[in-house]
């Protein structure tokens, strides 16, 4: 089924074998930021944070509200404020369609309602529309494994739903030269989740790619949160650079 609105058309392929042809450009909340990775107030208030990859997220838009000096990295931000806008309107669509198409893959708790998970990301993405046109400064146009920053430009680095969630198409060693990266620009990086967009387990990888960082001097941890989308999707990576 292909699906076409304005400027933007995607792909759903098949019903048994459903695959997302192009990455998602989802348009979640600070909310979800904050459970996702176990934000505190103390990891935003007066913090340099980098959200890579942004896609239509809040997260930079209601960051700033609450005293973090964040700002966003993507590919998608090559194109004008407006264009982005209206794409993130769209993509927000197809974000809340597949979800709901695949229901019994993912735990509603948190939101209560496949509804409620809908209004939380139309007004994520409506956020988002509104703050690239006002502050398209905080909006980098950049695609890892490489970012456009001097060492050490952050605090924090958040990198959800881009690594290991599309491992069919990102290798181990995409997945390493992205943390080394995203580690290189902040002393601490977070990522989530650590299944693929379809909800597989991806231990090995994993565990393959902790290996590699290991030996580059960077520590990481799993650490459990409070936020469990995709069954199963309860763990953030923690990777720590040593100096
Ligand atoms: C599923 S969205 C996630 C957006 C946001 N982090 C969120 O959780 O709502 C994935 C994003 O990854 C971006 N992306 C794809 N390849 C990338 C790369 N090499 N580096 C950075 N971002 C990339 C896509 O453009 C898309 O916006």
């Amino acid at each position: 089924m292909i699906v076409s609105r304005g400027t933007v058309a995607f792909m759903f392929e098949g019903s048994q074998s459903e695959v997302l042809t192009e990455f998602l450009v989802s348009a979640r909340s600070l909310s979800e930021y904050r459970a996702m990775f176990a934000l505190s107030p103390r990891d935003l208030a007066g913090r340099d944070i980098l959200d890579c990859p942004g896609g239509a997220a809040s997260f930079t838009a209601e960051a700033n509200r609450v005293g973090a000096r964040a700002v966003a990295v993507d590919p998608i931000y090559a194109t004008s404020p407006n264009v982005l806008a209206e794409q993130a309107l769209v993509e927000t669509e197809r974000a809340v369609a597949w979800a709901h198409h695949h229901a019994e893959r993912y735990r509603w708790d948190f939101y209560g309602t496949l509804d409620a998970q809908a209004r939380v990301r139309r007004a994520a993405a409506t956020r988002f529309a509104a703050d690239v046109r006002v502050a398209p400064e905080r909006y980098y146009f950049g695609a890892l494994p490489s970012l456009p920053f001097a060492d050490n430009s952050f605090d924090l680095a958040l990198s959800s739903h881009l690594l290991f969630s599309y491992a069919d198409r990102l290798d181990a060693t995409f997945h390493v030269k992205a943390l080394l990266e995203l580690s290189r620009v902040a002393r601490q990086v977070r990522a989530y989740p650590l299944l693929d967009y379809l909800g597989n387990p991806l231990d090995e990888l994993v565990d393959r790619v902790r290996k590699e960082l290991s030996t580059n001097g960077i520590t990481t941890s799993l650490v459990r949160v409070d936020y469990e989308f995709h069954h199963g999707a309860h763990t953030m990576l923690v990777a720590d650079r040593s100096n």
